[in-house]
């Protein structure tokens, strides 16, 4: 006979298996569960790439540099080898690193390269979001392959995890409904340049879904790289191409530059909420710092009694984003070129005064909100939103081992600068956009931006991706990130607080909907359909602007592809976020 306390485990055991108890990670509502590893992200073919690799004994960094790849080829709105992007590494062992291959500006690159005769920050083809002018020298080949080399397994070769894109690239894939409506949405600017007309508008009769889309020139590169190793990108026959391409349309990206690019590791930052170890980017994301620095604004709240969805939960989120975009604008750069304060940033004392005059029944106005550790001045302030596209991509990984990657990728814009490299089949960033084109003018999300982030040769931009990990008691929890621009952390921060205080189901956690406050232009912004009347008027009535959020794929904000470890079964819980037509978490 079992002693009593044997017994009722046993019991609870057997009720917990036949689904009696819910663990509250997992429920009917997580896209997959899988025993071992899971990929997801915003292509499913993306997604399948990785887990080919899986299969084959590769661990979540060879998966991830594979999905990686693979995104490059059949989700090229975002998904990029002309681009950057940031990897965090969670190791089984403990370990955690980020991995920084955000674009850089070129050599030729000054700081007022986007002001004209006047002094105002051009717009069209030249200025940083259109055109030759608009890319920075790109780190997503050379990012990928330092993660592989470094942390992934040793079973799978830079050619073996190439091999999925390329084949995607030289037999084609059928344009999925989602695809065809971003190339068509994005036909205006791609139609300005040859090769992406010809590409990815079908030399301008449009892609059809269930057209297959074949990509020769995209595919032979690949083939160069596995040939010839990732080096080929930033010295070979690839990168004559840029330079080539380059020179003769104004661009300002050389062979130099290209050679000279390095990837850099960096110190992921760390914070505590509720007794959770939140892993993420450090500068040049301001993610992080931002994510971390509301965390701890809010953990002296009862989020959990506020409700997932009330006007007193909406109206304090507002409030600590209001805040964290106000040094974000003041104090964030690149580390390599600006001192960036991220100790006094996330000192709990400095973010404890940051909130004192907090009132749960009156909005602060964002004009008088002072960056918390000194004043800028602002020649201007920008009053509209931008209608914003969700651009750049994120997807995760969980392999057997319990090894987790988070990365977010970019061209920034969908598409990036529009510019495909002839012959090459690759489109270009426009990360240059990223940086201070003109203190106190808004960037192509809004964004006001200050002296830290001015453009010089060498930099890289402040970006917003913020990959990350939660862990709990030591073990992994959550890994998850989004795009879109700076709603990015405000939506990893929804995730979050989804899982931790309202303890959703993952995927439920993924799915409901978000809100974002970006301090300047001081609103509050809310997802097609996402708030009721009534807790619209009593925002309203607190004095916040709220606006139904604008993009291109129907006012959605992010896509953040999360996975969740359940802590009672270790199953892997792969949320596609149902945002994106085409994601899939896939698992085994
Ligand atoms: N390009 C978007 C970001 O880095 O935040």
């Amino acid at each position: 006979m079992p002693t009593p306390p044997r017994f009722i485990a046993r019991l609870a055991g057997l009720v917990a298996a036949m689904g009696l108890l819910v663990a509250p990670l997992r429920a009917q509502r997580a896209a997959v569960e899988a025993p071992r590893g899971v990929v997801t992200s915003a292509h499913y073919l993306a997604s399948e790439a990785g887990l080919e690799m899986l299969r084959r004994g590769g661990n979540a960094v060879d998966a991830a540099v594979a999905t990686g790849l693979a995104l490059a080829v059949v989700y090229p709105i975002a998904g990029n080898l002309g681009g950057g992007g940031f990897m965090l590494v969670q190791l089984a062992d403990g370990r955690s690193v980020a991995i920084d291959y955000r674009e850089t500006a070129p050599a030729a690159a000054t700081r007022d390269m986007y002001l004209d005769a006047q002094g105002n920050v051009m717009a069209g083809p030249g200025s940083s979001v259109l055109g030759w002018r608009a890319s920075g020298v790109p780190g997503a080949v050379a990012g990928l392959a330092h993660a592989l080399e470094k942390y992934g397994s040793g079973k799978i070769s830079w050619a073996d995890a190439c091999e999925p894109a390329r084949r995607l690239a030289a037999e084609g894939h059928a344009i999925t409904q989602g695809a065809a409506t971003q190339f068509h949405n994005s036909g205006r600017n791609l139609a300005q340049f040859e090769e992406s007309k010809r590409i990815f508008l079908n030399g301008g009769a449009h892609w059809q879904a269930g057209d297959l889309f074949r990509q020769p020139d995209l595919a032979a590169t690949l083939a160069r790289l596995q040939q010839h190793g990732p080096r080929e990108f930033y010295e070979g026959e690839t990168a004559r191409k840029i330079a080539a391409a380059m020179a003769a349309q104004g661009g300002l990206i050389t062979l130099a530059d290209l050679k000279g690019y390095k990837v850099a590791e960096r110190a992921p930052v760390r914070g505590i909420y509720r007794g959770h170890t939140i892993v993420t980017m450090p500068p040049p994301s301001s993610g992080g710092v931002a994510l971390l620095q509301m965390l701890a604004m809010l953990e002296p709240h009862d989020v959990a009694q506020l409700g997932p969805n009330s006007a007193a939960k909406y109206h304090l989120l507002a409030e600590v984003m209001r805040r964290a975009f106000r040094d974000r604008a003041e104090y964030m750069g690149d580390p390599d070129f600006v001192s960036v304060p991220v100790a006094p940033l996330l000192d709990r004392d400095y973010l404890k005064r940051r909130m004192a005059d907090f009132s749960p029944d009156r909005a602060s106005v964002s004009e008088k909100i002072e960056p918390g550790l000194g004043a800028m001045k602002l020649s201007q302030i920008a009053a509209t939103s931008p209608r914003e596209s969700t651009e750049t991509t994120h997807y995760s990984v969980v392999d057997a081992a319990g090894n987790a990657v988070a990365t977010t990728t970019t061209l920034n814009g969908n598409f990036g600068s529009g510019v495909t490299i002839p012959g090459a089949g690759f489109l270009m960033n426009n990360e240059m956009d990223d940086f201070t084109a003109k203190v106190g003018v808004k960037n192509m999300f809004g964004l006001l931006q200050g002296a830290a982030n001015a453009i010089q040769p060498g930099k890289r931009p402040l970006s917003s991706m913020t990959p990350t990990v939660v862990l709990k008691d030591g073990q992994l929890l959550l890994v998850t990130g989004s795009p879109g621009g700076p709603t990015i952390i405000n939506t990893v921060l929804q995730v979050i607080l989804n899982v931790v205080d309202h303890r959703m189901p993952v995927a439920q956690a993924v799915e409901v909907p978000r809100v974002h406050h970006q301090w300047m232009p001081d609103q509050l912004t809310f997802e097609r359909y996402g708030i009721s009347a009534d807790t619209l008027a009593l925002l309203k009535a607190k004095g916040h602007t709220v606006v139904e959020r604008q993009s291109y794929e129907g006012g959605y904000q992010g896509d953040a592809e999360t996975i969740a470890i359940d802590p009672q079964t270790k199953l892997r819980l792969g949320a596609a976020d149902p945002r994106k037509p085409d994601s899939r978490a896939v698992g085994y």
